[in-house]
């Protein structure tokens, strides 16, 4: 949901456009209806340049990789406040023409305080919040001439989650502010950086500091200082070291990375299987269910339907009683029913979903202390804010499509479910699902490819599951939507007959997920759309009753209670990237889509 990036040098350099470029290219999965840089020179003068459409486009009207300078600003959008144009787009300028902003996130009072700085004479150009930031630090810069003491007077008016950077043309450095939306810190040797998220700070070093909510830094090429934004007290904060793979944030051999991030799971699971079963930490966790009365997973969007899935693995396999719960529902639904003893399993591979977010402030409210994190990146702000956490280690994800996250979302549930049953066959099939995830792909890799060409053009496709098998069809039909642009539906199998089944006409593309256990069930609801002529395709692991009853059969390498829906999702995962491919869609950055949703 929009990302900026911001850095210092000690001297003019003639390649700024191009280190921005590069950090832009890494924030693109973040924002693409608008980009923006600025380069402030060492005399004050500001090179800005923006507009709406995707970083390339721009770049190619506007040449953003020549501007020069020794500082340098990059925005990428995702439009909220104003439509994308090249008013709303950042970074912002003020007045004067003297201070340059960039943020993301939302501030939620934006029509308010564009009424009361017209009314003192601002001169705003659009509808955006990101102005709405520049003109209100400008407002506070015009009282007291200081920028520092701007920002924290601009913290107590600027309501809702956002992180931003602030430049003084005719000062020196820069500004960031941290207030609910990610920003990190990186320390080169000859640089200090602000950005929204680490892979754009870590193709330059690998050192960085990660900053909290309610503070904000200064710094210049050689030095940065923290301070609260509440007090302007001084914090201390050493940088850390980033050790991960840095090379996963190029595409390589692929065309796109969502294929390249499919094809990674099975090694990721490999490595977090290892976790699972070698490690003390996740036993421990296993222990805390084994305990808990009641288990919440709480999750968004693909996360949602891991916590789906993580709740049958948890009650059918380890006798739990879960309830999953989409993040955004917590509080209306469950008001005052959730307890103290009760354990909470928040859910996201960005760690800064703002829905999720919420729950948690909830909780911490109420001074809970068995709340989990199942997070994919480490310094997010949900990991940040758990003690207790549950890696899920699947290394960088660029494509806004989740896949190998949720896939290790599903399989880190899997392998707890089975400590907590102390189900020692289950933990060994557990180790060899690399090896499945990797078999389903060679086998299904042509056969997902030809019903590609086949089911492009049609306007929807329905998924239906029994069971668990639904939390599946669930995640598939998203990334068909998400990709492709088709409509892509899931339905409980056993739900479809109540209405769904008078949208079935003839040809209509109907694919089903079973489990040998649910065979009979299944071919019932298949025989109901195949009297109306719809088009069956299964998946399943080789059954020949299934087979006969299918149009198309796409044989997975193992029937099983966590095998089945965790190998259909691999399946789903190639039919979502293939239709959008065939289409000629981009799958890395589907349209009015962002891989971190941080506003309500
Ligand atoms: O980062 P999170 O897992 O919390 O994100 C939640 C959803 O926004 C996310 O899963 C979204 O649905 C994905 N783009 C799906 O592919």
């Amino acid at each position: 949901m929009c990302g900026i990036f911001g850095i210092v040098y000690p001297e003019e350099k003639k390649n700024l456009g191009r280190k921005l470029y590069r950090a832009a290219k890494r924030l693109v999965y973040r924002g693409y209806d608008s980009a923006g840089f600025v380069g402030i020179h060492e005399d004050g003068s500001v090179d800005l340049r923006k507009d709406a459409g995707k970083l390339e486009e721009v770049d190619n009207r506007l040449k953003l990789r020549e501007i020069t300078g020794k500082r340098g600003i990059v925005q990428l959008r995702w439009a909220t406040f104003g439509v994308p144009n090249r008013n709303n787009a950042q970074p912002h300028i003020d007045c004067k023409k003297r201070l340059v902003t960039a943020h993301n996130g939302n501030v939620v009072n934006t029509p308010e305080l564009i009424v009361e700085l017209s009314s003192r004479g601002h001169n705003f150009k659009g509808e955006n919040d990101g102005e709405v930031v520049c003109h209100t630090v400008e407002d506070f810069l015009n009282r007291s001439g200081n920028l520092d003491i701007a920002i924290r007077e601009a913290y107590r008016v600027l309501k809702g989650d956002y992180a931003y950077v602030a430049a003084d043309s005719k000062g020196d450095g820069m500004f960031a502010v941290k207030k609910g939306s990610s920003l990190f810190i990186g320390v080169g040797k000859n640089f200090i950086c602000a950005s929204s998220d680490l892979p754009s700070i870590l193709q330059f070093t690998r050192k960085y500091v990660p900053l909290f909510d309610g503070e904000y830094v200064y710094f210049d090429h050689k030095k940065y200082e923290i301070r609260s934004l509440e007090t302007g007290e001084k914090i201390e904060r050493q940088p850390r070291e980033y050790s991960g793979d840095i090379a996963l944030a190029e595409k390589g051999e692929y065309p796109h990375f969502m294929i390249k991030e499919i094809k990674e799971q099975p090694l990721t699971t490999k490595t977090l299987i290892s976790y699972i079963t070698e490690s003390g930490e996740a036993l421990e966790f296993a222990q805390q269910l084994k305990k808990s009365r009641r288990i919440f997973i709480i999750g968004s969007g693909s996360s949602f339907h891991a916590s789906l899935m993580g709740s049958y693995f948890l009650g059918r396999i380890a006798s739990k009683f879960t309830i999953p719960v989409i993040a955004g529902e917590f509080s209306e639904r469950f008001a005052e029913l959730f307890e103290a003893r009760d354990t909470y399993i928040l859910v996201s591979q960005s760690g800064e979903t703002k829905d999720t977010i919420n729950v948690l402030d909830l909780l911490d409210k109420k001074g809970y202390e068995n709340i989990y994190s199942v997070v994919n990146v480490p310094g997010s702000t949900i990991y940040m804010r758990t003690r207790n956490r549950f890696p899920i280690m699947s290394e960088l994800e660029v494509s806004v499509a989740a896949t190998k996250t949720f896939l290790n979302q599903v399989v880190g549930f899997a392998g707890l479910s089975l400590l907590v049953s102390q189900d020692r066959k289950g933990l060994e099939k557990l180790k060899r699902l690399p090896e499945f995830i990797k078999d389903t792909m060679e086998k299904t890799e042509p056969i997902v490819q030809q019903l590609a060409k086949e089911f492009s053009n049609w306007n929807s496709i329905y998924i239906l599951g029994y069971g668990v098998n639904y939390s599946a069809a669930l995640e598939g039909a998203l990334k068909i939507k998400e990709v492709s642009y088709i409509h892509g539906e899931a339905y409980y199998s056993t739900e479809f007959k109540h209405g769904p089944l008078a949208l079935i006409d003839e040809g209509q593309p109907v694919i089903f997920i079973s489990s040998n256990e649910h065979c009979e069930k299944i071919i019932s609801a298949i025989n109901e759309v195949r009297v109306r002529k719809g088009k069956i395709i299964s998946i399943s692991n080789e059954n020949p009753s299934l087979r006969l009853n299918s149009d198309i059969f796409i044989p997975i390498p193992e029937d099983g209670f966590f095998t089945t829906p965790i190998l259909s999702v691999v399946v789903l995962q190639l039919l979502a990237y293939y239709l959008a491919v065939e289409r000629g869609f981009n799958p890395d950055t589907p349209r009015n889509l962002s891989k971190t949703i941080t506003v309500d």
